[in-house]
């Protein structure tokens, strides 16, 4: 099962992406969580994208479709991935349409998620994320037991660069400039599955495999 989640920037694609891959067994494939690894560990690939990330900009096409290329060819992906974040303009869609027919594979489901801006606004301003295990939390919506500290694996929590309120903005405004039509674009492909961004964590991933298991 191959499969995009679609939406604004903090409309729950890596909260989502996480439990599905647990429950289908089949690998999160995150070109933001594979970018901000590169930036912290100032490989070439990350000098080049920390600039545009920290603006709230997209990094160029040709980057992220390498790192696609690359990410899905891998064993872990044969029996499937979730692509969370991309694609992300029209011309990564194609260029990835091209990928998976060399591949003899293709996309079933695109889930989108809607969510209002200012509710997106005080997830992305209040998210934080383990530095060690990767888990995300909120600071009001999913609070680790104790502050500052992850659930899991005891790791310090942080907040990502791009989490201040001006980038929030700016990356509200790039989505919907050059992602969003993307819904149409799949829309026209019927493999379009939209879900209500904006209900309760548990509810969204009860109501996702209710149609997942499905294909
Ligand atoms: P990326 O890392 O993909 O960030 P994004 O798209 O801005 O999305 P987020 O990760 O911020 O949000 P999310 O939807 O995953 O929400 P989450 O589940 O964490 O990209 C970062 C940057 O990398 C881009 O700006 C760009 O520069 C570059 N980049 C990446 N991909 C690219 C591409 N393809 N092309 C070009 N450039 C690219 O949830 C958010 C918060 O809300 C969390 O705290 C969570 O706990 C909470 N929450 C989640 N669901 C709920 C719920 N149902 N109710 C209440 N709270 C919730
Ligand atoms: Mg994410
Ligand atoms: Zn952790």
């Amino acid at each position: 099962m191959n499969l995009i989640l679609l939406g604004a920037p903090g409309s729950g694609k890596g909260t989502q992406a996480k439990k599905i891959g647990v429950r289908y067994n089949i690998p999160q494939v995150s070109t933001g969580d594979i970018l901000r690894e590169a930036v912290s560990n100032k490989t070439a690939l990350g000098l080049k994208a920390q600039e545009y990330m920290n603006t709230g900009l997209l990094v160029p096409d040709n980057v992220v479709i390498d790192i696609i290329k690359e990410r899905i060819e891998k064993k872990d992906c044969g029996n499937g991935f979730i692509l969370d974040g991309f694609p992300r303009t029209l011309s990564q869609a194609e260029e990835l349409n091209k990928i998976l027919e060399l591949q003899r594979k293709k996309i079933e489901a695109v889930i989108s998620f809607e969510v209002n801006d200012k509710i997106l606004i005080k997830r992305l301003s209040g998210r934080r994320i383990c530095r060690k295990c990767g888990r995300g939390y909120h600071v009001d919506f999913q609070p680790p037991k104790k502050d500052g500290i992850c659930d899991v694996c005891q790791g310090e929590l942080y907040q990502r660069q791009d989490d201040k309120e001006e980038t929030i903005i700016n990356r509200l405004k790039v989505y919907k400039e050059q992602t969003e039509s993307l819904k149409d674009y799949y829309n026209n492909k019927k493999i379009l599955k939209t879900v209500n961004g904006e209900a309760d964590m548990d509810c969204i991933f009860t109501s996702l495999t209710g149609y997942l298991d499905e294909i």
